[in-house]
């Protein structure tokens, strides 16, 4: 029987620390149920201590998921653990994730602590973790850069003191694949308790080496789980790359000789929706998720496959998730075959109510789309999701645009902010511009524009358009996403979702700022 490869999913956690990519509570629950039908082994659901809705999302999730061991990120210090913990406590199977910095530069500059004294605060976080579960994990934050021989020391004792798992972040993305497995392979020796605990690794992806340095950390190391993101969502470039690193161990089994537990055929729909989610669309050339990964435009190529596959495909599109576009649902379908539909893309909407409203989204979209896609109904319950709270600051009521090669575009929107109508119209360089500047005579956010970008979400002409907005004002990022048949439309939904982010006041603590 081969060893198993641990599936660490932190796309909740360290995923959702890139610029713009935060979600809501729902959002997260949702990607949660995904996670779990994408069976991965732990679910990192977020930062408790970072805010009240980290909180909060990791409380649902942890109440939710049976399938895998949800997991909270906890600075070394009480307060955090025993919130986590709290978070934690509704969960089948839960885990507490512990760090502290222990590289020179870190612990001098960041922490102004001592070796010695972050040695100790780390002995008594993993102690103090072991009072709420026997299943803790710790890492030495920037481990890549950090003295060997402390290094060594400081695990001894996390697991001496109960750490069942240790994970070895390259936390600025450092690494290179021989030295990082390497450095792992001799802490792994060096220790003596070693064998008391699995080991990890968590690699970021700045000098784009993430998947390969936790591939050589496997493969030299010893190591048996894997953190990683869909996508490879993270901070700055960011995170190992789950689909990357799932693939690479199933298709080169000759190779690790380690099984993965994940259902791969759940990669893509993965993958969507987390690119749904957080606004972050997938480069076509991706490995395994990108829209080209698995289409041949040469002659020579597409002659090979056709004639047997294998001649230039290592994997097999299905069985990663790709399904044809299939016409699923149309303009006659009724409320039970769209609930019915629902429940077979797993999406969960908590009322009847909810259900009620996305049907009657369903039908309006039926009636201006003639064939309802799968990526068209994800689509349409993120939006439901995002631009139908309660709460919501921003509402688009109507709007017209007009355009044309001998005219300046013109476009008028109309608006409610908080429950009142407003109505301006503004010029602009096209329709979008001028749509935008329309709802910022209205809304004079202040914001600055940083990224625009408009996306089929099937194929042809009649697809919807998937729009991400990325705004940023005092220091916040924040991104919104709109989807409609009509890109402007799409692009007005988009600005207003993310000017509701802004206006939201949640703050989140970032976990590398500091004990
Ligand atoms: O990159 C990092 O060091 C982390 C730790 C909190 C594991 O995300
Ligand atoms: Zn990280």
């Amino acid at each position: 029987m081969a060893d198993k490869l641990i599936i660490f999913d932190t796309t909740l956690r360290d995923g959702e620390q890139s610029p713009g990519a935060s979600m809501t509570r729902e959002e997260k629950l949702r990607l949660a149920r995904q996670l779990e039908k994408l069976r991965v082994d732990v679910i990192e659901a977020g930062f408790a201590a970072s805010s009240n809705g980290d909180f909060e999302a990791v409380r649902s999730i942890a109440d939710a998921i049976k399938d895998c061991t949800v997991c909270s990120l906890a600075r070394a210090n009480d307060r955090d653990i025993a919130r986590a913990a709290e978070a934690l406590r509704g969960a089948k199977s839960m885990r507490i994730h512990t760090f502290m910095a222990t590289s020179a530069l870190h612990m001098e500059k960041k922490l102004r602590m001592t070796p010695e004294q972050v040695h100790e605060q780390i002995r008594l976080a993993v102690r103090y973790a072991r009072k709420f579960t026997d299943n803790v994990e710790f890492s030495p934050e920037d481990a890549s850069r950090s003295d060997l021989d402390f290094l060594c020391r400081v695990l001894e004792s996390a697991i001496a003191e109960g750490a069942t798992t240790i994970n070895i972040p390259d936390t600025v993305g450092y690494g290179v694949p021989e030295l990082f497995g390497e450095q792992v392979r001799r802490v792994r020796e060096r220790i003596p308790n070693s064998d008391k605990a699995v080991w990890s690794v968590h690699c970021h992806n700045d000098l784009g080496m993430a998947v390969a340095n936790s591939l050589a950390a496997v493969k030299i190391g010893g190591a048996r789980q894997v953190e990683c993101t869909v996508n490879g969502l993270g901070e700055r470039a960011g995170n190992t790359s789950l689909e990357e690193i799932v693939m690479a161990v199933k298709t080169r089994r000759d190779y690790y000789g380690l099984e993965v537990g994940v259902d791969t055929t759940q990669i893509v729909p993965a993958s969507k929706l987390v690119s749904s989610i957080t606004g972050f669309p997938v480069q076509p050339n991706k490995a395994v998720v990108g829209a080209n990964a698995f289409a041949h435009a040469s002659g020579i190529h597409q002659d090979g496959v056709l004639k047997q596959r294998d001649t230039y495909e290592i994997m097999r599109a299905e069985d990663v998730g790709w399904t044809t576009n299939k016409i699923v649902l149309g303009k006659l379908s009724g409320r039970n075959a769209f609930k019915q539909r629902l429940e077979e893309l797993g999406i969960e909407l908590e009322s009847e109510q909810e259900v009620n409203d996305a049907f009657r989204r369903f039908k309006d979209l039926a009636d201006r789309k003639a064939e309802i896609f799968d990526e068209d109904i994800h689509a349409l319950v993120s939006d439901q999701a995002v631009h139908h709270e309660p709460d919501e600051h921003y509402r688009l009521v109507s709007m017209a645009q007009a355009s044309g090669t001998d005219a300046r575009p013109h476009a008028r929107v109309v608006i409610t902010v908080d429950g009142s109508e407003h109505s301006t119209e503004a010029d602009g360089n096209g329709p979008v511009d001028a749509t935008f500047k329309a709802i910022e005579a209205q809304a004079d956010s202040g914001a600055e524009l940083m990224l625009y970008s408009v996306n089929a979400i099937t194929t042809g002409t009649e697809s919807q358009g998937e729009v991400t907005v990325r705004l940023s004002r005092s220091g916040r990022i924040v991104n919104g996403v709109g989807a409609d048949p009509d890109i402007v439309v799409a692009s007005a939904k988009a600005y207003l979702s993310a000017l509701n982010k802004l206006h939201s006041r949640a703050e989140r603590v970032n976990p590398q700022g500091g004990v």
